[in-house]
């Protein structure tokens, strides 16, 4: 596993925009794997400068989204198709019909639904699959190290399904939803984390103190489902930009700085 530690946020997102913009310019086709929330802000800000300065040029490229709540409308604010496009989508020359976010605007009551749900999520898993599979994905991590939102407990090996959002997740993502942890949706369909194993390329980012603990618990723990981020230790190509706080409870002296 590569880790970098970065001075701060800003740096995290220039460094993880050049390991990705090097591997794109590699490929005639690529397909990038999103993720949203605020830790991704600064890569996107860096991609869409490298767009709007040095002409990267985005139109063939595909993008999956790791995840999306269940019952929100595409556009509602904190929906997380929203945030794609206000963050990044609508800032470069991305073809929209190459964009795919999992569609969570579903009703989830009955057994027909539940049924439905899961048709929706093995359709993405298969999407993907006849794109030839992500080149590169990027991962945020949750304070209690979930990936996409793969909370803790989840199957190493699952796929794109339907999750329960964790009580400490819900808690976490309140400051998008006017603090009031009760508008937090309860359900989000997520890419599994064998969906995110499979990528060919991963890179996590996390900045500041709140995520020491989940990045010691992903690099220096155990592999297990409790840390789902330590799923990442499996994976041949996976590399952490992370900001000093987000270092602070690292032991180990071999990790690259700057
Ligand atoms: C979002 C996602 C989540 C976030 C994580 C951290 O698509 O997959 O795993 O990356 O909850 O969120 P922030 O970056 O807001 O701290």
């Amino acid at each position: 596993m590569r880790v970098i530690v970065v001075k701060d946020p800003k740096e995290m997102g220039k460094r993880a925009a050049q390991l990705i913009v090097e591997d794109m310019k590699a490929h005639a086709t690529y397909v990038l794997g999103l993720a949203t929330g605020s830790t991704p802000l600064p890569l996107y800000n860096e991609l869409i400068r490298l767009h709007k300065e040095e002409g990267l040029d985005f139109s063939t490229v595909i993008t999956f989204n790791l995840d999306e709540y269940v019952g929100l409308a595409p556009d509602h604010p904190e929906s997380y198709h929203y945030f794609m496009w206000e963050n990044l989508f609508k800032h470069i020359n991305i073809n929209p019909k190459l964009t795919h976010v999992p569609e969570g605007n579903i009703p989830y009551q009955t057994p027909e639904d539940i049924k439905k749900i899961q048709e929706v999520c093995d359709q993405y898993e298969q999407m993907i699959d006849d794109v030839g599979g992500i080149d590169y994905q990027v991962l945020g991590i949750g304070s209690n190290g979930h990936i996409g939102f793969n909370e803790p407990g989840s199957s190493l090996g699952s796929l794109t399904r339907i999750k329960t959002l964790s009580e400490n997740t819900r808690k976490d993502n309140a400051r998008f939803f006017d603090g009031n942890m009760d508008l937090v949706p309860q359900y989000a369909i997520t890419m599994g984390i064998g969906t995110i194993l499979k990528a060919r390329k991963v890179v996590l980012l996390a900045n500041g103190e709140g995520k020491a603990q989940a990045i010691k618990d992903a690099l220096e723990g155990q592999v297990t489902a409790m840390c789902p981020a330590s799923a990442l230790q499996m994976h041949r190509y996976a590399t952490f930009v992370i900001d000093e706080a987000a270092a602070s409870k690292l032991t180990l002296e071999t990790y690259e700085h700057g």
